[in-house]
């Protein structure tokens, strides 16, 4: 099948920050090979896009460069070979490379796409491939029984959320570090609280004598370095926010494991996740639902709608 017409598509036109970010118009992508089309139904928004805009993660993509690094939608064009999918089925993935997920078509590769099961909204599907992953991943990066104690930097954002749920159904003792006016956030997913500061690490030690088993963090800097000392075996250190960091303590940054994304969509779909969307904004809107995920101190996540 052939898509002929134009959709909206919210990219950046340069590297640097929100004034280069503009909805424009282009010919809907034609999938290629081991790719599919699909009409988007919602698309998560996380700090990496942020990150990407400004050139973190490099500046070889061409420009404009879309927006979106996940999304939900249903299928409507297959690329030559793809046989797994069908059009009209629901899924959920990260855009193929050049493409983005803030737009009313994206192309996702087929491999990669995960069905959508009908108990999850298309809206909370949207926030699994990146931040639903990694939280997945930095439960399961290094293994602690149940009983064991986990401690969580940044655990109010919209990874961290999701982390204290994964620990709560694991049975880990957890503890999570984030700002004051999200005490009541962590405490609901049955952590305990501590307040991030100055005297985080001294009120985790009063909780934790014996120190944490494992330290996931999502803020990184100055920060992790105050909390690292708490862990008992460095190795348990591992970072979403700062690898470098990380590694440089003894720890790791996050590492994608296969097929990670079928199984937070299966955690989520057995009710044990719940991935917190706070506010949903049309495509049209974009730059807004950016800004409030750039300026931080979210409880949980923001989601486009197109
Ligand atoms: N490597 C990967 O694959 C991957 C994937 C997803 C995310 N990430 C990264 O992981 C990090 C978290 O992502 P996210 O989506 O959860 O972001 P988010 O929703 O913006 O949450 C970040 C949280 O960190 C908290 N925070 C900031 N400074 C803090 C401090 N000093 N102490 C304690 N908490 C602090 C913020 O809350 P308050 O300030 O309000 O407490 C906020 O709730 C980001 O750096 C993101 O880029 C990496």
């Amino acid at each position: 099948m052939t898509v002929t017409t134009t959709s909206p598509v919210f990219v950046t036109a340069r590297y640097g920050g929100p004034e280069h970010q503009e909805l424009t118009e282009r010919p809907v992508p034609e999938p290629r090979p081991g790719e599919v089309l699909i009409e988007v139904r919602a698309a998560g928004v996380n700090p990496a896009d942020v990150k990407r805009r400004e050139g973190a993660f490099g500046t070889s993509t061409p420009m404009p460069m879309p927006m979106g690094l996940e999304a939900s939608g249903v299928v409507v064009a297959l690329g030559e070979g793809v046989t797994a999918l069908a059009v009209g089925e629901e899924v959920l993935g990260a855009p193929a490379r050049g493409q983005g997920a803030f737009a009313s078509h994206t192309v996702l590769r087929a491999a990669e796409a995960v069905r959508k099961p009908q108990e999850i909204s298309f809206v909370d599907a949207a926030t699994l491939p990146v931040a639903g992953t990694t939280a997945y991943d930095l439960t399961h990066q290094v293994e602690i029984e149940a009983g064991q104690s986990l401690l969580v930097l940044g655990a109010g954002g919209g990874v961290g959320r999701m982390v204290l749920q994964i620990a709560a159904v694991h049975g880990f003792a957890a503890v999570g570090v984030a700002s004051a006016a999200k005490r009541e956030l962590i405490e609901e997913t049955g952590a305990a609280f501590v307040a991030a500061g100055p005297g985080a690490a001294e009120a985790v030690r009063d909780l934790l004598p014996d120190g944490a088993d494992l330290l996931v963090d999502l803020v990184g800097g100055e920060p992790l370095r105050a909390l690292a000392p708490l862990v008992k075996d460095p190795a348990h250190l591992v970072s979403a926010a700062d690898a470098a960091t990380a590694t440089e303590l003894g720890g790791a940054g996050r590492e994608r494991s296969e097929g990670v994304l079928e199984k937070i969509v299966g955690v989520v779909e057995a009710g044990l996740v719940d991935p917190h969307v706070l506010e949903t904004y049309p495509l049209a809107r974009a730059a807004e639902a950016i800004a409030r995920v750039e300026q931080g101190h979210l409880g949980g996540k923001i989601v486009i709608v197109p």
